[in-house]
């Protein structure tokens, strides 16, 4: 495939060619644009079940465009084909994401009328970075129960609409609809492996959950703790302290090597409790959307 010369945005932590051999093999849809000055495009996307069955309008993640050929030339091709994409599809709702600080594709996503909705950031616990801390609130940590679940679906509506942010037709009650039926098919064991109950006064105050996550697993051959959604009612404030706590037990009694916890940057109550556990900052994201 060669060396792209502008790779403008890739998958998560992977690097592009491995990428798109990975997706290659899960049969994703391609498209790939090439002129007659030798430059050459190759994007990729996929649907969104999830997000199009909760907002019941179709949506699809642009996963990965990549150029090239001279810079300034593919760079213009690149444009012009993430732009046919856009036209071609009707009534769908675009996600994306672009690694922080890539200020060209950034600039080229809102030329095309991409909405800037939120930074996220990767915090990354590995043995190395572990730091002492003693929790500030012993509220008792277990596994999820069945009965826990309507009082884990009251939590849905503390959460921000992050990558949603602004999204026409998209309101609070989308978005606390979006969490709970998140939580409710994390408890069914589809989008977690775990789900860490935090208990206050005798019921269930916060939880935490967790998934391996097997495109990197596929890719790298590391066994990544990931995909972490947690949240904690305000009487139990304190309490993601010991349920972050208790997944570092579990990253080593379940045999992961490392833990990866995405939040929003301005999540401060999440990003200040991972420092002081010990996680460190990894790649930065901005989330953006597109709708018609
Ligand atoms: C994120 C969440 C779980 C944290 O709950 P919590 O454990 O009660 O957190 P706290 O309110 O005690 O805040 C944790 C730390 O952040 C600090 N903090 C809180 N708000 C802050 C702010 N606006 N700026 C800076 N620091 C802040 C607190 O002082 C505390 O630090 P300290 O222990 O050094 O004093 C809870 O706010 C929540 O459920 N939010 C909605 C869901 C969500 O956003 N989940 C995360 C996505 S996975």
């Amino acid at each position: 495939m060669g060396d792209p010369a502008g790779l403008l945005w890739s998958g998560y932590g992977l690097d592009t060619d491995s990428l798109l051999r990975d997706a290659e093999r899960q049969a994703e849809t391609f498209v790939d644009t090439a002129d007659s000055r030798d430059a050459r495009v190759r994007m990729l996307h996929r649907a969104l079940p999830f997000e199009s069955g909760v907002f019941g309008r179709p949506f699809r993640r642009l996963l990965c465009a990549v150029a090239w050929g001279e810079a300034a030339h593919a760079g213009q091709l690149l444009a012009d084909s993430v732009q046919g994409l856009l036209e071609n599809s009707p009534g769908i709702t675009w996600l994306t994401s672009l690694p922080a600080g890539d200020l060209p594709a950034r600039q080229m996503l809102l030329q095309l009328g991409f909405r800037h909705a939120a930074r996220k950031l990767s915090m990354i616990y590995t043995a190395e970075t572990e730091k002492r801390n003693t929790p500030r609130v012993r509220n008792p940590v277990r596994d999820f129960a069945p009965t826990d679940l309507p009082e884990l679906l009251a939590l849905s509506h503390h959460f921000a609409p992050g990558q949603f942010a602004g999204l026409p037709g998209i309101g609070s009650e989308r978005i606390q609809e979006y969490y709970a039926e998140w939580i409710r098919r994390a408890a069914a064991g589809e989008f977690a492996d775990r789900v860490l109950v935090l208990e206050s006064g005798g019921s269930p105050a916060g939880f935490a959950s967790y998934k391996l996550r097997p495109e990197v697993l596929r890719l790298t051959g590391r066994r990544v703790l990931g995909q972490s959604l947690g949240a904690v009612h305000p009487r139990a404030s304190g309490g993601l302290l010991a349920l972050v706590e208790e997944m570092q037990r579990r990253r080593q009694a379940e045999g992961y090597e490392l833990i990866e916890f995405e939040c929003y940057a301005q999540n401060r109550p999440v990003v200040r409790t991972l420092d002081r556990l010990g996680f460190v900052p990894g790649p930065e994201r901005e989330c953006f959307w597109w709708s018609a």
